[in-house]
Formats: C-alpha cells, sequence, structure tokens
C-alpha cells in the first residue's frame, strides 16, 4: 500500500493491496489515466496525449476536441469539455468558464477529517492533496485521496478556494470524476419507494447520460447514492466492477456518461438542483466524501471491501463492536393507541423471553394521538404514560430491560404548540403556504436557534430518564425551499446547509451521550446512507417488515452495507404491509441478518410463535458475532430468479460460516437443490450443525465433514421444504 509520485512522468499512483489509482499531469491538465486491478506501473501512457489532435499547446487549432477527449481527472465548465462536469462557477462577471491546471501536490501518512462532514477514518492511511488552480477566474481545487493500509478503496473528496477578490457562485460541486474506456459496461442501480427500498438494477449503458439522483432533500427511497460500473456476465464471484458511493445525506446525482468514443465519465457528488453556494474571498467550499472501490473478484468482492470500510473506517462509537441489544418495538403492535401499562405489559412478557430493550415508537409526547399532530412538541403524554417517563422508564429497568425512544426532531406539526408560537420556524417561502407531507413541515434547523431548540428539546428528555436508544426519525422530503435567514444570493445553500445542521445535532448528540445507541430512520429507509452511518451504527431498512419483501431489500442493502447496520425486525402476520403470512422461524432467520428484534404485540401474537422467541434469541446470540463482522457471500437471489434465496456469512479466520437458506416457492415433485457455497477455505474440514428451534440448540446435521472445496464446488444438499416462505439455518464449524 502506498502512494508516489514520478517526477518524470508527473504522475500519480495509489496502490492499495490489490488495486491501483493513476493520474499524471499532461500539458498543465490533471488526466486520470487508470483505475483497476493492482499494476507494476503508472499507466501515464493511457492518457493517449500522443493521440490527434495532440495537446492543446503543439496544435492549439483544435483544443476544442482535446478537451473533449481528454481524460479529465476534475472537469470543470466550459472549456470544451462536453461529457458532463464536475464544477461549475459563476464569477461576479456572471461567466461560468472554468479551466483548473495542475499547481502542486503533496504527499502524507494521515487522514484528515472533513470539516461539518461524515467521512472515513484510520490511523494508518495515507493521502495525497493535488492542488489545482485557475488564476483568471481566482479558483483553487483541492483535491484529496486517501487509502488505508486494511482495505482496497480510494476515497475522494473536493474543497474549492476562491482566491480572487470578488465574490464567486458555485453551482455546481462533485466530489468525483474519473474516465475510463467503455468495455460492455452495465450500471447498477438500487432503486426503489416507501417499503421497497434498493432494490437492485442492472441495465446495460446506452450512449449519453445514465444514472441516478435525488431532489428530495434527503437521500430518498427512490434512489442510493451509489452506482456500480459491472463488466458483462458480472456474477458475484466473478467479472469486474467498480462501485461509486457518496458519503452524505441529502440530494445527490451519480452519473455515468458514454460519450461519442464509447469512453465512460463516472461522477458522483451533491446534487445541483437547489444547489448554489457563494464563497467569497477567502472562503472554501468542502464536497463530500466519495468511496471508490473496484473490485475484479465480482459483485461479492465489491460487497465486502464497502462492508470492511464502513465497519472499520466510518462506523464509530461503543457499538461498534459491541452487539446490540435485542429490541422489541411497540410501532407495529399499538401504533399510536397506547399507554403505560400496555407498554409495561409488553416489556413483562418481553422480559420473559428474554428480550433486551423496549423501544417506545411515535405517540409519546404532546397530544400526538395520530399522526396529524404535535411534532415538535416533545414533552411527554401523562395522560397516556402517567407518572412520566422516568416511571416508565424504572418499571422496564426493573424487569431488566434497557428503554430507548423515537423521536423525529427535524419536524414540526401545524397543529403543535411550537408551532403556534413560532409558524416562521417551519421551512417556506415567504408569503407562499408550505406543501405539507404526512400533515407536517420542516424545521428550518440551519438556523441556530432553531437547532438549539431541537438539541435542547431532545436532551431535556434523555436527561429526565435512563434511555438507551434513539430511533431518529425522518418522516417527509424538503419542498417549498425558503429560508427567513439567508440572504437572497444564499437561498440555494439551504438544501446542503439542511444537510449540514442535522450532521451537527447528530454529533452534539453521540459526544453528549457517547453510551447512546443511536438508530437512524426516514420513513422506514430513505436515509440510509454512508452519511448517516457516520453517526449511528444502524439505521432502519425499511418500514416493510415482510420477511419475503425483506429478501429484496436486504439483498440491495447488503450489496454496500454491512449487515450489522441493517436494522431488521420479526413483526406479526399477516403482516401489516403487504398481508403476507410467513413462519415466525423464517421472519427470524431475515431478521438475523440484520441488527434483529422485534416489531409485534408480544402479549398478542399466537402462542406458538411467542414460544419461540427464547430460541430466536438464542439463535441470535449464538451467531450475531458471524453475522455482523464475518464476510458477506451472497449464494442466490429471490430478487432475480424467483424461488429461492440464500447468503453466507463466513468469519475472517474461516472457521466457521453460517448459510442462511429461505425457499419462498415451494413446487412439487421436485428434487432436493443443491447449493454450492462460497468463502470457505478449500482445505478445512467443516462439520455441518444445524439450528433446532423446538430445544433450541444446534443439532449435526451428518457424522460426515465435507471439505471447503467440496462444499464449493460441488454444493451442499438442501432438502426440498414443506411450503412457501421456508427457510434454514447451516452452521460450518471447521474441524480442528
Ligand atoms: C416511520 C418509521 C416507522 C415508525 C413511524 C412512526 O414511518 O419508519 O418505523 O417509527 O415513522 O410514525
Amino acid at each position: 500500500m502506498g502512494i508516489s509520485y514520478d517526477e518524470r512522468n508527473m504522475s500519480f499512483k495509489l496502490d492499495t493491496a490489490k488495486v491501483s489509482y493513476c493520474m499524471a499531469v499532461a500539458d498543465g491538465y490533471l488526466g486520470h489515466s487508470y483505475f483497476g486491478k493492482r499494476i507494476s506501473d503508472d499507466a501515464s501512457q493511457l492518457l493517449r496525449i500522443k493521440e490527434a489532435p495532440y495537446t492543446p499547446d503543439k496544435n492549439a487549432r483544435d483544443k476544442l476536441s482535446f478537451m473533449d477527449c481528454f481524460p479529465m481527472e476534475y472537469p470543470t465548465h466550459g472549456t470544451g469539455d462536453f461529457r458532463g462536469d464536475a464544477l461549475k462557477i459563476r464569477t461576479a462577471g456572471g461567466h461560468r468558464v472554468c479551466e483548473l491546471r495542475y499547481a502542486s501536490h503533496e504527499i502524507t501518512k494521515e487522514k484528515k477529517r472533513l470539516p461539518g462532514l461524515p467521512a472515513t477514518f484510520g490511523d494508518k492511511a495515507e493521502s495525497l492533496k493535488i492542488k489545482l488552480a485557475d488564476e483568471i477566474a481566482g479558483v483553487e481545487a483541492e483535491l484529496n485521496y486517501s487509502i488505508f493500509d486494511d482495505n482496497d478503496a480510494v476515497m475522494r473528496s473536493v474543497s474549492i478556494k476562491n482566491v480572487s477578490n470578488e465574490d464567486i457562485y458555485l453551482e455546481r460541486v462533485l466530489s468525483a470524476a474519473f474516465d475510463m474506456d467503455n468495455r460492455e459496461y452495465s450500471l447498477i442501480t438500487l432503486n426503489g419507494t416507501w417499503a421497497r427500498e434498493r432494490h437492485i438494477d442492472i441495465y446495460p449503458i446506452g450512449k449519453g447520460f445514465h444514472g441516478v439522483s435525488s431532489n428530495r432533500g434527503e437521500t430518498s427511497h427512490q434512489h442510493q447514492p451509489f452506482i456500480g460500473i459491472a463488466s458483462k456476465n458480472i456474477s458475484q464471484e466473478t467479472g469486474e466492477v467498480y462501485g461509486v458511493h457518496l458519503v452524505y445525506s441529502g440530494n445527490f446525482q451519480a452519473t455515468v456518461y458514454n460519450d461519442q468514443f464509447d469512453r465512460l465519465r463516472v461522477m458522483s457528488g451533491i446534487g445541483e438542483d437547489d444547489f448554489e453556494w457563494k464563497l467569497s474571498p477567502g472562503e472554501e467550499f468542502v464536497a463530500p466524501e466519495v468511496v471508490l472501490v473496484y473490485s475484479s473478484e465480482g459483485l461479492g468482492g465489491m460487497s465486502r471491501t464497502f462492508h470492511d470500510l464502513y465497519r472499520d473506517h466510518l462506523i464509530r462509537g461503543k457499538y461498534r463492536e459491541l452487539p446490540r441489544p435485542v429490541l422489541i418495538n411497540n410501532w407495529e403492535a399499538t401504533y399510536f393507541d397506547f399507554d403505560d401499562e400496555k407498554l409495561v405489559k409488553i416489556a413483562e412478557q418481553a422480559a420473559k423471553s428474554g428480550i433486551e430493550m423496549l423501544v417506545m415508537d411515535d405517540g409519546w409526547f404532546g397530544n400526538r394521538y395520530d399522526d396529524n399532530r404535535a411534532l415538535g412538541d416533545w414533552t411527554v403524554n401523562e395522560e397516556k404514560l402517567k407518572g412520566g417517563l422516568g416511571k416508565l422508564t424504572e418499571r422496564v429497568n426493573a424487569l431488566g430491560l434497557k428503554f430507548g425512544i423515537w423521536f423525529e426532531p427535524e419536524m414540526i406539526s401545524p397543529d403543535s404548540e411550537l408551532y403556534r408560537a413560532h409558524p416562521d420556524w417551519a421551512i417556506a417561502v415567504p408569503g407562499r403556504k408550505a406543501g405539507l407531507c404526512r400533515n407536517q413541515y420542516v424545521l428550518d434547523i440551519t438556523r441556530k436557534e432553531i437547532r438549539d431548540y431541537v438539541f435542547d428539546a431532545v436532551a431535556k428528555v434523555l436527561d429526565s430518564a435512563n434511555i438507551e436508544y434513539v430511533k431518529w426519525d425522518m418522516n417527509r422530503q424538503l419542498a417549498d425551499l425558503g429560508s427567513l435567514e439567508l440572504p437572497a444570493d444564499r437561498q440555494g445553500e439551504l438544501s446542503h446547509r439542511y444537510v449540514l445542521a442535522v450532521y451537527e445535532l447528530q454529533e452534539r448528540l453521540i459526544t453528549k451521550y457517547p453510551d447512546l445507541l443511536l438508530e437512524n430512520c426516514s420513513g422506514g429507509g430513505a436515509r440510509f446512507d454512508p452519511g448517516m452511518l457516520y453517526y449511528s451504527p444502524q439505521i432502519w431498512c425499511s418500514d416493510d417488515t415482510d420477511a419475503i419483501e425483506r429478501l429484496a431489500i436486504q439483498e440491495g442493502t447488503a450489496l454496500i452495507y454491512p449487515l450489522s447496520a441493517m436494522g431488521a425486525h420479526v413483526s406479526d402476520c399477516p403482516n401489516h404491509t403487504v398481508g403476507r403470512n410467513t413462519p415466525f422461524e423464517t421472519r427470524g432467520y431475515v431478521a438475523l441478518a440484520g441488527t434483529f428484534g422485534y416489531e409485534l404485540d408480544i402479549t398478542k401474537i399466537p402462542e406458538a410463535d411467542r414460544k419461540q422467541i427464547p430460541a430466536q434469541i438464542k439463535m441470535y446470540h449464538r451467531y450475531h458475532e458471524l453475522v455482523a463482522k464475518g464476510d458477506y457471500y451472497r449464494i442466490a437471489s429471490y430478487h432475480e430468479n424467483r424461488l429461492w434465496d440464500a447468503w453466507m456469512c463466513v468469519s475472517k479466520d474461516k472457521k466457521e460460516a453460517l448459510l442462511t437458506f429461505i425457499q419462498v416457492v415451494g413446487r412439487p415433485n421436485h428434487h432436493s437443490r443443491i447449493v454450492r457455497l462460497s468463502g470457505l477455505d478449500p482445505d478445512k474440514k467443516y462439520r455441518l450443525l444445524s439450528f433446532d428451534m423446538e430445544n433450541a440448540e444446534e443439532k449435526i446435521i451428518s457424522e460426515v465433514c465435507l471439505k471447503g472445496d467440496t462444499l464449493m464446488n460441488a454444493g451442499l444438499v438442501i432438502p426440498q421444504l414443506w411450503g412457501d416462505n421456508k427457510g434454514l439455518l447451516i452452521h460450518l464449524v471447521s474441524e480442528g
């Protein structure tokens, strides 16, 4: 691993164990020469500067043709590179042209944190800073690259400085761009809607622009700030794939442009819709980090690099290492219809079953009897919780359970004390009635006094009782953008300032309460992004808790996120979202691939299901470490085959592994299925065990142990299960 500079070629090379990322300066322009499997040389010849129409200094007549094909590392607007640009400025004179030339560079043995923004971190890092400048516009761009000693990802970020004497407006500042020849690549995106988040899409990259974006003020249910560029016939373990993931929680754009010469330009950064940033002389704008992952070991190789990176270099706090308490959340159990007695009854039964924490969801504050009111009034509704929060937490704690609570701190209901006192605290354009969503407005937390109110309101509740977990929700998109505080020429900053305000609030929260377990949420999974992972080790995946729907959601999520980050619960049947019935056992297997918990009225579910809970919790404790810390291998995708699903978690030392197999559709007169496993040590002998739910213990499936090479190449026989939506776990433990 290391970063080097070759003065002869003015070339830069970043090497991780498996990956190289190369750039070189040609005629003052910083070009992108290579990103891919590790190579020995610097690849500067791939800039093709000897090809017609030659470099501008030798042939100024055709500068535009050069600009339109040179693989610019950080393309800018208006100079004849028509393939999309990462930086678009507007000068005081109203001009948008910017031409960045290499100025200097620096290589260091550390990775600096990004001010006010989430970013990967780690002690054993190397970084490269390349300064580019446009002397006429008075703009400097600092391109930052970092690598860690134990991971193959390359991190990029950018900051733009105004070194002129006049104001400059940034109309677009993307965080990364790189060019490469198209080799019949396909684009991978993660898309969906509420209750159907992050389904995987793969499609061939035709000519022109392709990609995903959000202009909803948050990451969104609809798209993930990720694109993958995959070789033809990509599989889980073979083929090449590039993954590009933005560490950000607001508007984004992630695109690929396939140009006239069949070259691809990949770009990622803050969405330019609703974005403008004024830079006064001397000011600097820091754009969020982008993670670039290259894998020559298929999609699985990419997933594992992302998982390790996020687990080791993004997630913080004590729960990064610790198993998360098995929680029971009352949302699907009671919705708004609860009081202290109901919650205590749930807690009593939960305690008997071995559940470790009660989470009180929406509805405990103000006059919040439904979702039409009271957001912003963060005082306990004592009609529901007699004796207040202190009393309730004491009762819950006395049962041996931790206590957690739900907030939606960024919101304000028009029917709330807060709105009556401060109608001007909601984001709106003066003179226009802002649109409602779930009957609520968004607080303008970019204003300090509002941010302080929000923080103090949350802190007051947390200080009033023994609260060990917070679910931080956010249930609407941003619209009607208007700030009462910002001047006219800074109104375009509101969306980004909003995201920075969320980050500041969460940073304050986890700093003041370092032992708190924070779970982010946004109407399910609309803010499932690496930005939020910097503050909370887990994020609620989706409001769809149906185990079968969850297969696709969790598969898409696990393409880039570690399983330890995915909020997943066992809920009641028929499932509240789809009405499907799934065996309790299967619901447990699917939730085991996430944080694991319950979202049901444990006092009301069928006795047979309730009886299974202690066994499921034992199962969780038996396998959670493997799930949370192991390597993830996808074996089959129900999303693709519509019949069955399977994945594996393999310990880093390959001494044990867990196979989860879900048969969604039972078929008559079918043989057993031979499933080829992955990720095992070919030379190790594995004993096969299953988890017996009846007795809550493992049992040996067969006396015969099989070697890893047999299990991976020949496969393992999985019997046809009786019925739909059935599942089983197989634990593989190496002998000796
Ligand atoms: C969102 C969350 C749910 C629940 C409700 C409460 O939809 O995703 O889990 O907390 O809000 O209103």
